[in-house]
């Protein structure tokens, strides 16, 4: 038997949401999928997620939101991490922090696990993901039957060689956080469906999803001037991988890239 998953790239402000909540239904339909991730690392104002948003996401048909380096910024969402079991942040930061980056969803009569995991190159130096992986593996041996990785990080190295490392152990490890669809989605040698990076679901014209105006200056003049987000159109992107529910790992995937009209 096969299952359809679906994966849409990180949410970013208002045009993101916008897009999720009107668009994911009939993407649903579209693909026929079983089981959707969602990051929505960037949906409040682009830095993390409030449980608003959270909740909407979900009511637009999302199984499991995944997020990043960026969950910590919305105090709200800290409590709400330790009673959402769906919501993830990358399991990988120091033990005692709010939320966990391990869920398992029982649907469609199996149970999808999904990890969330943050690189270090470019990012604060937290626990090992490549050990940490390997730990939550063992658990998901005996708690799953299917596997499935948001692996948000900035070097395509580091992603590569993290998908290289569980290939065959976990159905799909999806790249995160730098907001441009990658053209390398492919299943490797030993079953597991992988893209370096989704992409976004938020504002077409902008940079990363940020006022192209603010990049701009910044880069002109050097100084740290805080990125906002921008507003109009979305693009959404994503992934649709096709799984064999006998071996847990992955039949074939292709991108999603569709303009939204809201
Ligand atoms: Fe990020």
């Amino acid at each position: 038997m096969t299952k359809n998953v679906l994966v849409l790239g990180d949410v970013i402000g208002n045009a993101g949401c916008r897009a999720v909540v009107s668009g994911l239904k009939s993407l649903i339909k579209k693909f026929s999928a079983d089981f959707v991730v969602v990051n929505g690392e960037n949906s409040a104002d682009g830095f993390g997620i409030t449980p608003e948003i959270a909740t909407n996401i979900f009511a637009a048909g999302a199984d499991v939101i995944t997020t990043g380096n960026h969950i910590w910024q919305k105090k709200e969402i800290l409590e709400y991490l330790d009673q959402e079991e769906r919501l993830l942040r990358p399991d990988n930061y120091p033990p005692g922090n709010p939320g966990h980056g391990y869920c398992v969803i029982e649907t469609r009569g199996l149970r999808f696990g999904v990890i969330n995991l943050q690189g270090r190159v470019r990012l604060p130096p937290i626990e090992c993901p490549f050990r940490r992986v390997k730990e939550l593996l063992r658990k998901a041996k005996s708690e799953t039957d299917v596997v499935i990785i948001d692996f948000h990080a900035e070097s395509t190295e580091e992603k590569e060689a993290f998908a290289l490392y569980v290939d065959g152990d976990v159905a799909l490890v999806f790249g995160t956080h730098t907001h441009v669809q990658t053209a390398d989605e492919r299943v490797l040698p030993n079953g597991t469906a992988y893209i370096t990076d989704v992409g976004a679901t938020g504002p077409r014209d902008s940079v990363i999803g940020f006022e192209p105006r603010i990049s701009v200056e910044r880069s002109l003049t050097q100084m740290p001037f805080r990125n906002e987000v921008s507003d109009n159109l979305a693009f959404i992107h994503g992934v649709i991988v096709k799984l064999d529910t006998d071996t847990g790992k992955a039949v074939e995937i292709s991108r999603y890239s569709e303009a939204s009209i809201v």
